[in-house]
């Protein structure tokens, strides 16, 4: 596994202003938007392609389309939502998958609720959207679903991650050769004894779309 940190003034600049308890639902769901923007940048540095010749008003050009299969964006609901469109910016002709994960408070393990994606994805690059790589049992879930039905490249976008959740994460995708890469803005400290990332930004799911 490889693990990304984006170190660019932009990302630190609003990572902080989405860290700030002050900042409300409407401001962090724009904040959110554009960070996934910066770090989709650099998580799709290897995403394939294929050469495609064009015509331009005075020659021909060599340049690349995206490949086929298209790739599959694939937020985490609930928080992982709040990402989708930063990333579809980039990628727009990208599909999209969902699945729904829950974490059981008491035992922070996590299981799977509501999916739909293809059943096969064999030779899919997936890129994963989930805000907070926490204990690393949600990422670790999901990065094991998507290989289990075919995917053989799997990138996944985080806000923040802290040092537990990318070492369970390692240890859940032990067994696998499919590359697993993790984008983020930030690495932080650790994790408090609820599961919170710390410094962190709270509950990322609750700061987009309020406590429901
Ligand atoms: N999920 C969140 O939303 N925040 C954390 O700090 C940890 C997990």
């Amino acid at each position: 596994m490889r693990i990304f940190v984006a170190d660019h003034p932009l990302v630190a600049h609003k990572l902080t202003a989405l860290r700030d308890e002050r900042t409300d639902s409407p401001t962090f769901r724009q904040l959110a938007d554009e960070l996934v923007t910066l770090l989709a940048y650099e998580a799709t540095r290897d995403v394939r392609t294929e050469p495609f010749t064009v015509r331009t008003p005075v020659a021909e050009a060599t340049g690349v389309k995206l490949a086929t299969p298209k790739p599959l964006v694939v937020p985490i609901l609930r928080a992982g939502l709040g990402m989708l469109e930063g990333m579809m910016r980039l990628l727009p002709t990208a599909e999209v998958g969902f699945l729904g994960m829950v974490r059981d408070e008491n035992t922070l393990t996590a299981s799977t609720y509501a999916q739909r994606l293809p059943d096969d994805l064999s030779g899919r690059q997936c890129y994963v959207l989930d805000p907070m790589l926490a204990t690393g049992g949600t990422l670790g879930a999901a990065a094991n679903f998507l290989i289990e039905r075919g995917a053989d490249h799997i990138t996944a976008i985080c806000l923040l991650a802290a040092p537990e959740g990318v070492a369970r994460l390692e240890q859940d995708l032990a067994d696998t050769s499919v590359p697993v890469t993790v984008v983020t803005a930030a690495m932080d400290e650790r994790l408090n004894e609820k599961g919170y990332i710390v410094p962190g930004l709270g509950d990322a799911g609750d700061r987009l779309y309020g406590v429901v």
